[in-house]
């Protein structure tokens, strides 16, 4: 039986997740909006993987034999003024995950759910690679200026980026 204190916690980083992938899909219609197809297909693409990381603590909550609280989620951000407040708000997200997930860790540990430690490695790990992906991003954005030809690069080479599922089985 899992801890019901560790079990609340689980299922508010499922809304968190579930509210991620509604704050990227959202980003996804402002860079279409602007015609900046490969920065909304790179959210697209975020906003699948946030999904993918909601269900995967959906499914561990039920291999628990917890109970699951579907949430209300909150209505995203939908106005921004500029690419780079996009982007920057991405990174700025993508922290406050991770905190997130650290302290969901600590309270695992802090009451001895050892299961619910080892399932949360994969996510440390995958926040590493968030916060790195979205600090370079902000970093090259800031490094165009706002000239629009170098903008147009970035949003080229962002169209070939592929969704790549993940399931409760790979990690
Ligand atoms: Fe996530
Ligand atoms: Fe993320």
């Amino acid at each position: 039986m899992i801890n019901q204190i560790v079990l609340k916690a689980l299922n508010e980083q499922f809304e968190k997740e579930f509210y991620s992938s509604n704050l990227y899909l959202s980003m996804a219609a402002y860079f279409s909006a602007n015609s900046l197809n490969g920065f909304a297909n790179w959210m697209r693409i975020q906003a699948k993987e946030e999904m993918d990381h909601a269900m995967l603590i959906f499914d561990y909550i039920l291999q628990r034999g917890g109970e699951v609280i579907v949430p209300k989620i909150n209505e995203p951000e939908h106005k921004w003024d500029s690419i780079l407040e996009v982007i920057t708000a991405t990174y700025k997200h993508e922290q406050f995950v991770t905190e997130s997930i650290h302290n969901l860790y600590s309270l695992a540990t802090e009451h001895k759910d050892f299961a619910t430690c080892n399932f949360l490695q994969w996510f440390i790990k995958e926040q590493v690679e968030e916060e790195e992906n979205t600090s370079e991003l902000e970093a090259r954005v800031k490094l165009c200026d706002n000239n629009k030809s170098y903008i147009f690069l970035i949003d080229t080479e962002l169209k070939s980026r592929v969704y790549t599922p993940v399931s409760i089985n790979q990690i």
